[in-house]
């Protein structure tokens, strides 16, 4: 069931219903900043495996916890190293999400096994209230199917769960639009294991020796190359086939001309997923989408996978879409196209 909640001010009675669906081991689809999550109380394993299920998520793949304040870090994680507070106090609540030593008391089900706990307290009203009206840490993954682009609002979740989820919050369409930024200080240098929300340069202010996890860096492929069979899981891929083309603006577009001529020839409807700037330049497509300027990088962060989604409710069979420039947004907004992708050409 979907219920539209206010995102100012979020009306206390859906707020305790969805928090007692949370202590009764329930699943509760809410917005945050970044994108929707499914969550259950992180500390009822029962209820944790109902997200995997649901989600068809692989049991190896561990949950983000999320919390509303600091000092809840305490029971749940065993030591909060110094630079972690530096950077709990400049990003949280915010999209980033740190990895910590977990105590005993987290679940294994909710960190498949592993002795870390990825942690974040989510900067979004209803997710808060929601958190402390539950009064447990609440495991939430992002609130698609697993494989699927992220849901950026409540009729996304819907589309892939149905009334399999208890209950879906409607605060609208999320702010950023792209998952959090994970990175993990257990581990020294400390190491970005996703790019997201928060950007690698901001966070290279504070850890000065933080790292880029090496299958980010190797997703940097040039030419013509079939996504790595090391990438272990399909990641926000729509039903289309995704064809993401780099190099340069000129290249790209006649390379994009070029594409669709070819696919539309084996009778595949083509999309293309362009920049503001470009988006005339492909009128034989049989759909053109664009997420915005190529000057305003948080902005196509914001239209990113309500785009791909839209293909797939059009029918189309193959998405065509630019690369970007990786800086700020613009390498997290790269990172999802390059996991998304079937194909990747040019460099
Ligand atoms: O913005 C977000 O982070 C959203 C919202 C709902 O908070 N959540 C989200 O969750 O994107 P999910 O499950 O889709 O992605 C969590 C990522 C996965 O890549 C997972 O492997 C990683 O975090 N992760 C979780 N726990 C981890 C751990 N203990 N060690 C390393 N990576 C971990
Ligand atoms: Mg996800």
């Amino acid at each position: 069931m979907i219920v539209k909640i206010n995102p100012q001010k979020p009306e206390k009675k859906l707020i305790q219903k969805a928090a007692q669906i949370i202590k009764r081991g329930g699943l509760v689809a809410f917005p945050t900043e970044t994108v929707y999550g499914l969550g259950a109380n992180a500390l009822d394993k029962k209820a944790v495996r109902k997200i995997f299920t649901v989600k068809q998520r692989p049991l190896d793949n561990p949950l983000i916890v999320h919390i509303a304040n600091k000092k809840d870090l305490v029971g749940l994680v065993k030591e909060i190293p110094k630079e972690v507070e530096v950077l709990a106090k400049k990003f949280w609540p915010g999209p980033l999400t740190i990895i910590f030593l977990k105590k005993e008391i987290v679940p294994d089900e909710v960190t498949a096994g592993g002795k870390t706990v990825a942690l974040r307290i989510p900067k979004n009203k209803i997710a808060l209230e929601l958190i402390k009206a539950a009064g447990v840490p609440v495991a939430a993954p992002s609130a698609n199917l697993a494989g699927k682009p992220s849901s950026t609002t409540a009729q996304d979740v819907f589309e892939d769960f149905g009334d399999r989820v208890d209950l879906i919050l409607d605060g609208g369409k999320t702010k950023i639009g792209i998952e959090s930024t994970v990175v993990d200080v257990t581990v020294n240098p400390p190491v970005l294991l996703r790019p997201g929300g928060v950007s690698f340069s901001e966070l290279k202010k504070i850890l000065k020796n933080l790292k880029l996890h090496p299958l980010i860096l190797g997703k940097k492929t040039p030419e013509e190359v079939v996504k790595s069979p090391g990438m272990k899981y399909r990641h926000y891929s729509p039903k289309a086939q995704l064809i993401l083309v780099k190099g340069k603006s000129k290249e790209r577009i006649s390379k994009i001309q070029k594409l669709i001529n070819y696919y539309q020839k084996q009778k595949k409807k083509v999309g293309v997923m362009t920049v503001l700037e470009n988006k005339d330049f492909y009128p034989q497509a049989d759909l053109v989408l664009s997420v915005g300027s190529q000057k305003d990088l948080e902005k196509i962060g914001q239209n990113l996978f309500k785009a791909l989604r839209e293909f797939d409710r059009r029918k189309i069979e193959v998405i065509l879409t630019e690369g970007l420039k990786e800086k700020g947004m613009g390498f997290a907004i790269m990172n999802r196209l390059e996991k998304a992708a079937s194909k990747i050409l040019g460099t």
